[in-house]
């Protein structure tokens, strides 16, 4: 089966690498000539786990192609995914759909022959039918079924989680719609993954209530870990006292700086947006989103505090390891590393960083921070190292080297990633997050 892929970004890119590694004909589409220049040189738009090789393997099997051409792309593709961007508009936090609507439009104009048009973009409510409004006005004769199939892909991990998903969420009530997508997923439906068909309204609001209960669960965890820092508790074994609860589960129960990253911060404003357009509130949503809000300033007293307060800062230096909003990444949207650099250097405090993949996109959002070639060269002369971002890179960090080269020997782990007797036992003021 011919599948096209408009937008060849994230999610754009690595389905369509997986569906032709499915054996499926994929032609990923972008108007952008010089990422589609790239990925004919093999070259990523983004850092991914594997996605290279995956890439370069489908490419070279002649089963994935890169085209500017939308009107060359589609031609007899049976299912055309729609996965271009849909940014937070400015002011309203309403979902941005001028590229959905654009690339409807221009599926509408282009037409060859029947097709399944399939909204992969996270879009809200009711966006499918104005798809499906916008391809009928374009006067096309062919037939079209638009579907919603959105996605469940973790930055990093996002290729397993294609390949080997908790469910598959279709909404369609037409049989063409139904038929064209059993046989686009029909690669893992033999691997049992479960498939759930639904109406395309429902499947919308599936993805929105995704993200929404699991940005939910981390603030939960999180404003659990500033009580059991208050009432001498620790959050890793309430966190896993509650997980153990089959009603409950273990995931996402990982206290932090507060979520970040391209799609909790951007999805659960535009769920707010819908619930008020349609009167409905969603209250726990918008405290979820307070909360999380003012956390990652939070998250830069901690660190001040670690320093002997805001008057005692001014002046003494921070190294920051880790800026990407979660590690495996180099994604910098939202990350609470942008947060407590800002409050830190606001306070006079001088910041030095490293990022295994990130400095680049972290350069420009943190003017003022200097960047770092390795986390040793950060941490020279700073009176508080501060994990920001899990990286294995920070795992097995040489505490000895770090006594030498740093001021003072604090350590401020906003991911829980060593253990607080230990870290005393090393001779460390360490400071975790809920765990007193
Ligand atoms: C998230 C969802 O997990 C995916 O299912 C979804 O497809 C994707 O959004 C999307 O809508 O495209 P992603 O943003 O890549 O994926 O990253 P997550 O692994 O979910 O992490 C999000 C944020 O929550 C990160 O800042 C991470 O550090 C934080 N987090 C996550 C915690 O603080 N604690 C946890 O226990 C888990």
């Amino acid at each position: 089966m011919k599948i096209a892929m408009v937008g060849s970004g994230y999610v754009g890119l690595v389905s369509g690498a997986c569906f032709a590694d499915f054996g499926h004909e994929v032609v990923c589409i972008d108007k952008d000539q010089s990422k589609i220049d790239r990925l004919h040189d093999g070259i990523m738009p983004i850092y991914e786990p594997g996605l290279d090789a995956l890439v370069a393997g489908n490419v070279e099997a002649g089963r994935l192609s890169f085209t500017t051409s939308l009107a060359e792309g589609i031609k007899g593709a049976s299912a055309i995914f729609i996965a271009v961007g849909t940014p937070s508009r400015r002011g309203d936090g309403h979902a941005d759909l001028t590229f959905v609507h654009q690339v409807a439009r221009e599926i509408g104009q282009n037409l060859a022959n029947d097709a399944v048009v399939v909204t992969k973009s996270t879009v809200p409510v009711g966006t499918g039918d104005e798809v499906e409004r916008i391809i009928a006005d374009s006067g096309t004769r062919h037939r079209v079924a638009v579907v919603s199939n959105p996605e469940f892909l973790r930055e990093g991990a996002a290729i397993g989680d294609f390949k080997r998903p908790d469910r598959i969420v279709i909404g369609t009530e037409d049989t063409f719609g139904r038929e064209v997508m059993s046989e686009v997923y029909r690669p893992l439906f033999l691997n049992e993954s479960p498939i759930l068909f639904t109406s395309r309204r429902t499947s919308e609001l599936i993805k929105y209530a995704a993200n929404a209960f699991l940005a939910t669960k981390i603030t939960f965890i999180n404003e659990m870990a500033d009580l059991c820092e208050k009432v001498g508790a620790d959050v890793q074994d309430v966190a896993r006292g509650i997980g153990m609860d089959g009603r409950i589960g273990p995931k996402f129960l990982h206290a932090g700086p507060g979520y970040g990253g391209s799609c909790f911060p951007k999805d659960t404003l535009a769920l707010l947006k819908t619930a008020e357009d349609y009167d409905s509130p969603v209250r726990i949503v918008e405290a979820v989103v307070k909360v999380n809000d003012s956390r990652k300033r939070a998250m830069g007293r901690k660190v001040l505090d670690a320093l002997g307060g805001m008057e005692a800062g001014r002046g003494k230096k921070v190294a920051l390891l880790g800026l990407t909003f979660k590690p495996n990444t180099d994604d910098m949207r939202d990350s609470p590393a942008i947060a407590v650099a800002q409050m830190l250097t606001d306070a006079g405090v001088e910041v030095a960083a490293y990022d295994p993949e990130g400095m680049e996109q972290a350069r420009p959002l943190m003017p003022g921070v200097a960047m770092t070639d390795n986390p040793y060269a950060a941490i020279e002369d700073a009176d508080a190292v501060v994990i920001v971002t899990e990286w294995d890179a920070f795992r097995a960090l040489d505490f000895e080297r770090i006594k030498t080269l740093a001021k003072a020997p604090v350590l401020v782990d906003l991911r829980n990633i060593y253990q607080p007797e230990d870290m005393q036992t090393r001779g460390f003021k360490y400071i975790s997050i809920g765990r007193s």
